[in-house]
C-alpha cells in the first residue's frame, strides 16, 4: 500500500525567492504569502510554520494563535524580533541565517568605513550639485586607514570577520567583549579611532554606546554600526557629530527603523544607509534557503542546525 506523505503548511510573510520554494519548502509543505501583520493572525492557526523577517513581531498575541505552529524561521541572524520564552514555552523552534550573511555584512562595515573615511557621500554631493570649482588642496580632506586603531563590540562571526578585513588594510584591531571590565573598556575607548558594533540587541546592549562612553572616545573617531540601532543611543550620537566630538559615523541601522533621528539626516559627517548589510543577491538567497530549510526539517523532525532555541 502506498504511504500517504502529510503536507505542512508553511505562511510566508515575504516571497522567498522561487527557486528556494521550488528546491525546499514545496516537496513538504503547502505555501501561503501573507502580507500584513492582520493576514497572518488570521492565517496562523492553521499553520505548522512560518517564514519571518526582521521586521515581523513574534509576540504573545500572535503567538496565542499558533495552535499548531511547531517552527518559525526569521530570515535574518538577529532574532530580536521573536519573543523566545514564549516560543520556547510552546516548543515553537525558532531558527536564524547565521553565517550566510557573514561576509556581505562584514564588506559593507568596510564599505561605510572607506565613506566616512574618505568623506565619499559628500564629495557624490558635491559632484551631483554643478557647485564643484575644481581641484583644491583643502577640500574634503579625510583620513588615512592604514595604521589606525580598531575596537569592535562583540567577538561573534560579524566582528571577528570585520577585523579581518580591517587587519587586511593595516588596521589594529581588537575586542571588546560583554565580559571585559569597564577600566579595560575606557582604555579601549580612548584609543579606538574606529569603533565598530557588531553585537546582538539585548535588554544588556541597548544604548551600549552612550554619552559617556561617546565622550571617551578620540577626537579622530569614526563610529560603524551594522548590527541593530538601539545598541547607540542615536540622540547622544547626533549630539557628539554635531559639536565634532568625533570625525563621523557610517550607519546602517537606526534606534526607531524606518524612522531616522532627524538630526542625524542633517550632519555631513554621517552616512546613512537603509539595513542593507545582507543585502546582496547571493546572501539573500542563501538566506532565504537556511530559514525555509531549517523549518522544514524542525517539521519533519530532523536536525536543524540554525535552531536558536
Ligand atoms: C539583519 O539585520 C539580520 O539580522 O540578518
Amino acid at each position: 500500500m502506498k504511504k500517504t506523505v502529510r503536507r505542512y503548511r508553511v505562511a510566508l510573510t515575504y516571497p522567498l525567492p522561487r527557486r528556494v520554494i521550488d528546491d525546499v519548502v514545496k516537496p513538504w509543505a503547502d505555501v501561503t504569502l501573507v502580507r500584513t501583520r492582520a493576514e497572518l493572525i488570521r492565517a496562523l492557526p492553521r499553520m505548522d510554520g512560518v517564514l519571518t523577517l526582521l521586521t515581523d513581531r513574534v509576540d504573545e498575541p500572535l503567538l496565542q494563535r499558533a495552535a499548531r505552529l511547531r517552527a518559525v524561521g526569521n530570515v535574518a541572524v538577529g532574532y530580536d524580533n521573536i519573543d523566545l520564552n514564549a516560543c520556547q514555552r510552546r516548543g515553537i523552534a525558532v531558527l536564524n541565517t547565521p553565517d550566510v550573511l557573514t561576509r556581505a555584512t562584514a564588506e559593507l562595515t568596510l564599505a561605510l568605513l572607506f565613506a566616512t573615511a574618505r568623506r565619499i557621500s559628500e564629495g557624490n554631493a558635491l559632484c551631483r550639485s554643478g557647485r564643484w570649482r575644481g581641484w583644491d588642496p583643502g577640500q574634503l580632506i579625510g583620513q588615512q586607514l592604514q595604521g589606525r586603531r580598531a575596537v569592535i563590540l562583540g567577538r561573534g562571526r560579524i566582528g571577528r570577520e570585520t577585523a579581518k578585513l580591517l587587519r587586511a588594510l593595516g588596521i589594529r584591531a581588537e575586542f571588546i567583549t560583554r565580559t571585559d571590565r569597564p577600566s579595560a573598556i575606557a582604555n579601549k575607548l580612548n584609543r579606538a579611532q574606529i569603533l565598530s558594533i557588531h553585537a546582538p540587541l539585548t535588554p544588556k546592549t541597548r544604548h551600549w554606546l552612550n554619552a559617556y562612553r561617546l565622550g571617551l572616545l578620540p577626537p579622530d573617531a569614526i563610529v560603524l554600526n551594522t548590527s541593530r540601532g538601539p545598541l547607540i543611543d542615536e540622540a547622544a550620537l547626533a549630539a557628539a557629530l554635531a559639536r565634532k566630538q568625533i570625525f563621523a559615523a557610517g550607519l546602517d541601522v537606526y534606534e526607531h527603523e524606518p524612522r531616522i533621528n532627524p538630526r542625524l539626516r542633517k550632519l555631513p559627517n554621517v552616512v546613512l544607509l537603509p539595513h542593507i548589510g545582507s543585502a546582496t543577491a547571493q546572501t539573500r538567497e542563501a538566506m532565504a534557503r537556511l530559514a525555509a530549510q531549517g523549518v522544514i526539517n524542525v517539521l519533519r523532525g530532523k536536525r536543524a542546525k540554525n535552531r536558536v532555541v
